[in-house]
Order: structure tokens, then sequence, then C-alpha cells
């Protein structure tokens, strides 16, 4: 394959002035493409702020002779939002790629937590994730080309204390999907990362394990997604320490009762082995497969 190039593509990267954010930018900018570093600075749970952070990725990319823009805006507003995309399209002309990236954590087990931690987290990863794409999405449309690359996590399959994180990234996942179904016809492909890094996020809880977890390791991933070989929509990909695999959100062939009468719960429980058989099952590539396949059903 030839080399993937982004010469001519302007990227936004949010919450890239550090950790796995850093390493998307430079190497988006090393391969040609113009791109708006933002992140807010602050801390990994997300006080204060300060602008250093985004500013050193910038100065970082320039000096080795590519083109960037620092943007300290929050992704957790619609205000934001709007002015990331608008700074890409003031300095660059256009946006074609962005990678939603910023976050932070706020863990707590599920009954401690409190609404300001559950608002915090939300506002930063799913709304944030709205506030830039939609913006976006709009420049792209209009261009007839774009990728988006949404970061959710290995806590949607479940992690204790974090029912706030695991519940936005989840969010991050229908957004996703919905985008690459809206964006079809305008060239515009979107997907899902959930890398596993060691970052300043992760370092105290991976232990050891982070030691087989360069951030590095992720990039390729996430740089073939943002480009223009990438043909892949739809999809989630896990990305850590070398291993690179699909996560998918399946339906079972599942059992059928027929029109004739309603079952009972107890025809429920005689027939869950059928419920959850995944042998035959489907990956979905929008809710029309679910109908197809029901459809299949009522008109047997
Ligand atoms: N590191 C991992 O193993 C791992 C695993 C799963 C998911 N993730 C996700 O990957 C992404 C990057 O995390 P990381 O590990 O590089 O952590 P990180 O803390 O190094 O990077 C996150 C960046 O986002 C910035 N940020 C925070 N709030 C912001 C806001 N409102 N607006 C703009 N920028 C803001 C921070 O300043 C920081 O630089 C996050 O979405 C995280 O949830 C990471």
């Amino acid at each position: 394959m030839s080399d993937i190039s982004f010469d001519g593509r302007v990227a936004v990267v949010t919450g890239a002035g550090g950790g796995l954010g850093r390493t998307y930018a430079l190497e988006l900018a090393r391969r040609g493409a113009a791109v708006v570093v933002n992140d807010l600075g602050g801390s990994v749970d997300g006080k204060g702020g300060d602008h250093t952070a985004a500013q050193k990725v910038v100065d970082e990319i320039a000096a080795a002779g590519g083109d960037a823009a620092p943007s300290f805006d929050s992704v957790s507003t619609p205000e934001g939002g709007a002015s990331i995309v608008r700074t890409a399209v003031d300095r660059f002309g256009k946006v074609d790629i962005v990678i939603n990236n910023a976050g932070f954590l706020r863990d707590k087990s599920f009954l401690k937590l409190t609404w300001e931690d559950l608002d915090a987290v939300l506002d930063v990863h799913l709304k944030g994730a709205f506030y830039v794409s939609q913006p976006a999405f709009a420049v792209m449309k209009e261009n007839g080309y774009g990728r988006f690359v949404f970061t959710a996590s290995n806590a949607t399959f479940g992690n204790f204390g974090q029912s706030n994180y695991s519940a936005a990234k989840m969010g991050l996942v229908g957004l996703s999907n919905t985008l690459s179904v809206e964006g079809a016809r305008s060239g515009i492909l979107s997907n899902v990362i959930m890398p596993v890094a060691k970052t300043r996020m992760t370092e105290d809880l991976l232990g050891d394990f982070a030691n087989y977890l360069a951030p590095e390791f992720v990039t390729p991933m996430v740089t073939y997604l943002a480009s223009e070989a990438n043909t892949t929509t739809h999809g989630a990909f896990s990305a850590a320490g070398g291993r690179y695999a699909s996560v998918f959100w399946g339906l079972a062939k599942g059992w059928y009762a027929g029109q004739d009468g309603i079952p009972t719960a107890e025809d429920i429980a005689a027939h869950l082995g059928d419920i959850t058989d995944r042998n035959g099952s489907i990956v979905p590539s929008s809710i029309t497969d679910e109908i197809v396949a029901l459809n299949g059903h009522f008109t047997k």
C-alpha cells in the first residue's frame, strides 16, 4: 500500500496537549495535515486550565516543519465546540477530520457518585463530542468529505467506579453509529477507538501493565481511521500495546414466538438458550438491519 498522506487535510484533535491526543496531532502533522491542537489544560480530574499544554504541542509540530494552530477552548460547552471548529476554518479554511479525544475522570462507586461528577463527565466526553462534531459535520457535509474518530473506552464493558464514564463512552458509540448513517451520502465516515495506554490518566491504575502500553501503539489505528485510505465506517476498535481488534454490538438470531398469542414470562425462561444463542447473530450497520430481520419473521 502507498503511504498514507494527509497533505491538504485539516484536522481537529481535542485534548491534544498531552497523552494520546498529542501523539495523534504529531502524527497527522508529520504526514502533512494542518492540525488544530485543542486543549483546555487542567488536571486529570478536569480542574483548572492553562494554555501551555496545547501551545507546547503546536511548537513541537512547528519545530518539525509542520502546520498547527492552538485552541484553548473547552469542549464542554456549545460555544467552546463552535470556537474550536471556527479556529480550523479561520486558520486553515475547512475541517476534514475530527478526533474527539478530550476528557477526564471522576471515578466513584455508584452510590458515592455526585450529580456534579455525573454532569462534568457527561459534559466533557459525551456532550463535548456533540458540541465539536455538529459544527464540523456542517463543514464536512458542504465539502463532501469527513472523518470522525470518537474515543470510547473498554470501560464500556463495565468497570467498577466508572458508571458516569462508561455511560458517557457508550453514548459515543451511539453517536458515532448515527453519524456514520447520516454522513454516508456526504463522504463522512465515523468510527470509535477504544484505547488502552499509559498516560497520566491511567498510570496509577495500570501498575506494571502500563509498561506494555505506550500511547504510540494506539496512534496508527487512529491515523488510519482518520485517513482518506480508510473505507470503514460504523466501526469500533480496541487498540492497546500493539494489539488491534474490532469491537462490535451484535444482534442474536433470537427466538420468534409467533403472533398467535403473547408469550408468558415462563416461555421466555424456557427459550432463554435460543434468545441468547450467538450462532447466526448479525452486526447491524443501522436500525434498518434489525427491521429487515424482524420483517423476515413477520412475512414468513
Ligand atoms: N489512557 C487510556 O488507557 C484510556 C483508556 C480508555 C479511554 N481513554 C480516553 O482517551 C482520551 C485521552 O485520554 P489520555 O489517556 O490521553 O488522558 P490525558 O489526561 O493525558 O489527556 C486528556 C486531555 O484532555 C484535555 N481536556 C480535559 N478536559 C478538556 C476540555 N473540557 N476541553 C479540552 N480539553 C480537555 C486534558 O487537558 C488532557 O490533556 C480520553 O477521552 C480518555 O477517556 C484513555
